[in-house]
């Protein structure tokens, strides 16, 4: 399994960003960066096992849009299958348990993107402490996914920046913001016929790093094409004046 990573980083590509696609060739372009998953056992419903051991996370950027890919095992496919992505919202530090305010976390509020198979579709949430979860009314976020081979691949997209910078993370290339995971492996329980894993149990992430890169600077290039085209002319009126026999 590739070396334990701490940041999500997002190149920029030109052309159309496979939103829909999550096997498109132009993920290649995207480094995995894979993050230990746990059970969720920090506060009640606990549970002691799961699923999902590991996640590989890829993401792009065209400059408008970003999307973020989730690869993770699951040995069956089940409608209840469900994948979210979890950031702060504005500059207040927040817990990565739904913002639940912590003796050394004051607490803020959490955007959350959420797919669940059945629906295959994103859905855009914010919480801001246990039972605050709530479905936002403007829905900017995209999701899909695609089970094959023992493995889901879910495609979650969104613009950078929204209109709602109060409910929705705002991603500025160039800079690193807080990204957390959570799965669900909606298999039912042989025996009760119960969901295992459903609500707060679940195999979840802490805050690690996301970065959309910023985009290249070629000013760089720029700058060295004007100063050689000065000392071209320069050069260029020099050797007229030296012809003519005038003093330089
Ligand atoms: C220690 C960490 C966590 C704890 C203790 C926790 C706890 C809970 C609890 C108690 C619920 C039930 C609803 C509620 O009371 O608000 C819940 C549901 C949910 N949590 Fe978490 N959570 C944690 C981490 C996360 C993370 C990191 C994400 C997203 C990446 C997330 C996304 C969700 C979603 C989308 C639901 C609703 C699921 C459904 O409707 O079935 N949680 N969680």
């Amino acid at each position: 399994m590739a070396q334990e990573s701490v940041a999500v980083r997002a190149p920029m590509v030109k052309g159309a960003l496979p939103v829909d696609d999550p096997n498109a060739a132009v993920w290649s372009n995207a480094t995995p960066a894979t993050f230990p998953m746990s059970p969720q056992v920090h506060w009640p419903n606990r549970i002691q096992e799961v699923t999902v051991k590991d996640l590989s996370v890829r993401a792009l950027h065209d400059g408008t849009q970003v999307a973020v890919l989730l690869e993770y095992a699951d040995p069956t496919e089940d409608p209840d299958d469900a994948a979210a992505l979890e950031f702060m919202v504005g500059d207040k530090k927040a817990h990565f348990a739904h913002g639940q305010p912590m003796a050394q976390v004051e607490g803020g509020p959490v955007n959350i993107w959420y797919w669940k198979n059945k629906d295959n579709k994103g859905v855009d949430m914010n919480a801001k402490g246990f039972g605050t979860l709530k479905v936002q009314t403007h829905q900017d976020v995209k999701a899909k996914g695609a089970y094959a081979n023992g493995t889901w691949k879910v495609v979650f997209s969104r613009p950078l920046a929204t209109e709602h910078a109060d409910e929705d993370t705002q991603i500025t290339p160039g800079g690193f913001i807080n990204i957390a995971f959570a799965v669900w492996d909606g298999k039912k329980d042989a025996t009760s016929g119960d969901l295992r894993e459903k609500g707060s149990q679940k195999a979840v992430s802490s805050w690690w790093y996301f970065r959309a890169e910023a985009p290249p600077d070629y000013s760089g290039y720029y700058y060295a094409a004007i100063a050689v085209a000065v000392a071209f002319g320069f050069q260029f009126v020099l050797i007229r004046k030296l012809k003519k026999g005038q003093p330089a």
